[in-house]
């Protein structure tokens, strides 16, 4: 695998050899970091972390990793520098390809972050827009892995919002990885037509099996894997609560729609999650539609031993970290 100055801006561009890859390299560091074994393969390089909205997970990640690799990294947040306001994409990229290695960008839409590999000399990695989560899904499927032993036929069900950034780049992985993937989503909350028709055409190749079920009771059938993310995304106008909350409701992951997979079901999230009331908008958000414990999912389920997200938080570092190593 030589993926040596590849941007990373979404999962279609790689192959499922390659994505495999990147798992092997991510288990592997993760292995070394564990029984403190150095891996400063990035020794002296630099990369510019860019964040036009807010994270916790992503940009902890690539400055865990970066530095565990040996490099510098400088964090551009969501105000205080030029980008957008006083400089075009195409100038930063080209001022930013003069002084690092690699350039993370998080921020709205995808073409966003395609201008910047466009217009940057250096690998650009997507760190989420609102199309695309590609190292997300990288992190989801090492920890699938570490679970079931196995990717090929692990049957992952994607409840609620399936037309927003995580629904999409888990529609695309799991089909480059012979995965069975389900969205489980309201009308209209579908992944959109283009995107399913290219998912299909891969799923051909690597025997992936692929559907859409408006059903919980269907959708989760066999289900190995339950994921979930919230309703409503970052970028996105709040008053669409009002809209989402009684569309989505049967959607919620909770201990009904929980027992319709199978009794070994895990229970993932990308986070950040809704779960409780201990968050400003989990708390807004409950009180004004009487929800109680969680919103997209319960804090039952959330909480229950069925739940690997903070695994696949940590996995975050791991897989950010390979995918540094490989590209950088
Ligand atoms: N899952 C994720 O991307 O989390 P952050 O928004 O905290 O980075
Ligand atoms: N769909 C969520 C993912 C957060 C990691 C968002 O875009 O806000």
């Amino acid at each position: 695998m030589n993926l040596k100055g590849h941007d990373f801006l979404k999962l279609l561009d790689y192959t499922p050899a390659e994505i495999e890859g990147l798992l092997d390299l991510a288990a592997d560091l993760k292995r070394k970091k564990k029984e403190g074994i150095p891996h400063r393969l990035c020794e002296g390089k630099n990369i510019a972390l860019i964040f036009e909205k807010t994270s916790t997970r992503t940009r902890c990640a690539f400055e865990v990793a970066a530095s565990d690799l040996g490099m510098g990294s400088t964090y551009l947040g969501p105000t205080g520098s030029q980008i957008g306001v006083k400089e075009s994409i195409a100038d930063t990229a080209r001022v930013l390809s003069g002084m690092y290695d690699a350039i993370e960008y998080r921020g709205f839409g995808q073409e966003i972050v395609q201008e910047l590999a466009d217009y940057a000399e250096i690998p650009v990695i997507n760190g989420l827009t609102n199309e695309y989560h590609p190292t997300q899904i990288l992190a989801d499927l090492l920890t699938i892995r570490e679970h079931f032993k196995t990717l090929k036929g692990i049957k992952l069900v994607y409840m609620g919002d399936a037309r927003y950034n995580m629904g999409r780049s888990l529609l695309i992985g799991c089909a480059k990885m012979g995965m069975q993937f389900t969205a489980c989503a309201p009308e209209g909350y579908m992944p959109p037509q283009d995107l399913i028709e290219t998912a299909e055409k891969i799923a051909e190749e690597t025997g992936a099996v692929l559907s859409f079920d408006p059903s919980p009771e269907s959708a989760l059938r066999d289900a190995d894997v339950v994921y979930t993310d919230i309703w409503v995304s970052m970028g996105e106008p709040e008053a669409e609560w009002e809209k989402r909350i009684p569309l989505m409701k049967p959607y919620q992951v909770n201990a009904a729609n929980m027992a319709f997979a199978k009794k070994t079901a895990v229970f993932m999230h990308c986070l950040p999650s809704y779960h409780d009331e201990k968050t400003e908008i989990g708390r807004k958000v409950s009180e004004k539609f009487g929800l109680q414990n969680g919103i997209e999912v319960t804090d039952e389920v959330f909480e229950s031993p069925a739940s690997i997200v903070f695994e696949e938080a940590e996995n975050r570092m791991h897989t950010i970290k390979a995918v540094l190593a490989a590209t950088v």
